[in-house]
């Protein structure tokens, strides 16, 4: 199950992250495109904050719940298919509940700590269906 599994590597997660930091950005410059603004990660920091920190970690390094950053995280699924789970099944116990611009912040911040960079084009519900690289 995927749930035990990332808790049982939350120490590898944690001790590995600081290491990633530099790799992630490194590798993620190259490959990866600009997918949402400086601006949206900001503002979905502070949705986050409010809605999943209290389950997935303030560092979203995975608490009640599973790691949303770090190697638990990366490569693991498309972009694409986190935000379809997130915006269906999350919040857990108020799944849907957020408007669609909430959830594409949100997004934008996950994005932000997987080592994707910001760019100047705004993440939407549309453009986040399209992303079928893993993040
Ligand atoms: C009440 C606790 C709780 C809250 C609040 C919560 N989650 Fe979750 N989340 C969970 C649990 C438990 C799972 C694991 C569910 C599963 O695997 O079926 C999960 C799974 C996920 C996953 C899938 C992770 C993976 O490895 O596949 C994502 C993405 C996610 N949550 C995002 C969010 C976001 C974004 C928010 C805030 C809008 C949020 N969650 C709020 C409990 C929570």
């Amino acid at each position: 199950m995927k749930f035990s599994r990332t808790i049982l590597s939350a120490t590898a997660v944690v001790v590995a992250a600081s290491a990633l930091g530099t790799v992630a950005s490194s590798k993620t410059t190259s490959a990866s495109a600009a997918y949402y603004t400086a601006a949206q990660a900001t503002s979905g920091q502070k949705e986050y904050a409010t809605e999943c920190a209290s389950c997935h970690g303030v560092k979203l390094e995975g608490v009640k719940a599973p790691a949303l950053a770090g190697e638990g995280m990366a490569g693991s699924q498309s972009v694409a298919d986190i935000y379809y789970f997130m915006q269906q099944q999350m919040p857990a116990g108020a799944p849907g509940s957020l408007s669609a611009a909430k959830y594409a912040s949100i997004m934008a911040y996950i994005l932000k700590k997987n080592g994707h960079p910001a760019g100047k084009v705004m993440l939407t519900a549309a453009s986040v269906k399209k992303i079928t690289a893993k993040i």
